[in-house]
């Protein structure tokens, strides 16, 4: 059978130049399972911002690696699943896998982390509301990141002010919301006026216009302006000036969740302020976000029942830009980091 994959054809630093990191590639492969593997065909691949590092540490040649949905199609006798079913996994970009869909270890350059086995979706999970794509959405890692960093460190109290950069995304527009929920004033970050009113939409109550790379002192006014008594909380995954300058508007007992660093990891912005001295005098709590670490069958059971619950009960909104076809997959990817207006929470590809 054809199998079609995206291969990395090179390592580029910064914003991905997706031509040139990216070859498309059929092979004619003659499937012979043992025991204990699967063929499976891919429904869904995901694009998030963290591949860039993904790409840089997978060897030439390798199949991109990613997040997806699969059906089995066929399975040996030892697999963990079986023809007809639904899973989650780390697949990549690719048509069709043959795989046990054990825990695959990824020994990066930087830090070692193991992606979990491939995890069976139960049907009667999911429906109109939240259709099995949010697997990879809502009810899938980003979910999973939002609500585990609102349930298992942050502690967000009425009248809290919370920060949270990068609010038009998958995460930041769910966290936002559970922000709002939990009676905090909440600042989002975006840098196109669309999102800002989408933001508004949202219920977010102030949106701070950011792109990386602006000046420290505009950034300060604009933040000042919509934090005049200082931040509790701040949700960050984009580091640079915006972090530079949040963190010297730390409150007593503030709380900072570091998701990601766009600054340091795509724009090679490694030389900053020292960050250390302003969280000493509030006593800052800082913690860095590994979602994985909460990928448990009883964390997921809990996302189902809590954030997929306050999405059927309407007190949440979440939102999937879906593209359509296995060759639009390195596009879809370039449109988190360049025109990225259109893009309205997780972004997907369906195959
Ligand atoms: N630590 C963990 O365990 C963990 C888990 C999941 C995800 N993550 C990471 O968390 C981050 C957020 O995830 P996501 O799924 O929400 O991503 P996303 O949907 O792509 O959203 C990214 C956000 O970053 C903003 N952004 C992108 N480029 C920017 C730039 N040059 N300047 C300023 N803002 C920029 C976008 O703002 P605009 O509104 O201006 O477009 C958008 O709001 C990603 O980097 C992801 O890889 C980490």
């Amino acid at each position: 059978m054809k199998i079609d994959k995206w291969i990395v054809a090179e390592h580029l630093q910064g914003v991905p130049d997706v031509r040139r990191v990216y070859e498309k590639v059929t092979e004619d492969v003659d499937v012979v399972l043992k025991d204990d593997e699967m063929l499976l065909r891919t429904l869904y691949v995901s694009v998030d911002p963290y591949l860039q590092g993904i790409a840089l540490d997978t060897p030439i040649g390798d199949h991109m690696g990613a997040d997806s949905i699969m059906e089995v199609i066929e399975a040996g006798p030892a697999a963990p699943h079986r023809p007809g079913d639904l899973v989650q996994g780390f697949g990549g970009w690719r048509s069709h896998v043959v795989s046990n869909g054990s825990p695959a270890l990824w020994q990066t350059g930087t830090f070692p982390m193991v992606f979990p086995a491939y995890r069976r979706l139960d049907p009667a999970d999911y429906d109109e509301r939240l259709p099995i794509s949010t697997a990879l959405s809502v009810l899938g890692g980003p979910g999973m990141t939002a609500w585990g960093t609102l349930t298992k460190f942050m502690t967000i109290r009425s009248g809290d002010t919370v920060l949270v950069s990068g609010a038009s995304g998958a995460l930041g527009s769910l966290v936002g919301q559970l922000a709002m929920r939990a009676g905090a004033r909440v600042i989002g970050t975006t840098g196109s006026p669309s999102k800002a009113e989408y933001l508004i939409g949202l219920g977010f109550d102030t949106v701070v216009d950011y792109r990386q790379g602006d000046e420290a002192e505009t950034v300060r006014a604009a933040l000042s302006a919509a934090a005049p008594d200082g931040i509790d909380k701040y949700f960050d995954s984009l580091g640079g000036t915006l972090t530079d300058v949040a963190f010297s508007m730390l409150n007593v007992d503030s709380q900072v969740a570091v998701c990601w660093q766009w600054a340091t990891q795509v724009g090679a912005d490694h030389v900053g302020p020292r960050l250390l001295p302003y969280i000493m005098f509030p006593r800052t709590t800082i913690r860095g976000i590994f979602s994985l670490e909460w990928f448990t069958e009883q964390n997921w059971a809990a996302l189902h029942e809590e954030l997929g619950g306050m999405v059927r009960r309407g007190e949440i909104h979440y939102d999937q830009t879906v593209r359509e076809g296995f060759d639009d997959i390195p596009d879809a990817y370039r449109s988190l980091y360049v025109n990225r207006d259109a893009n309205r929470g997780k972004v997907l590809v369906k195959l």
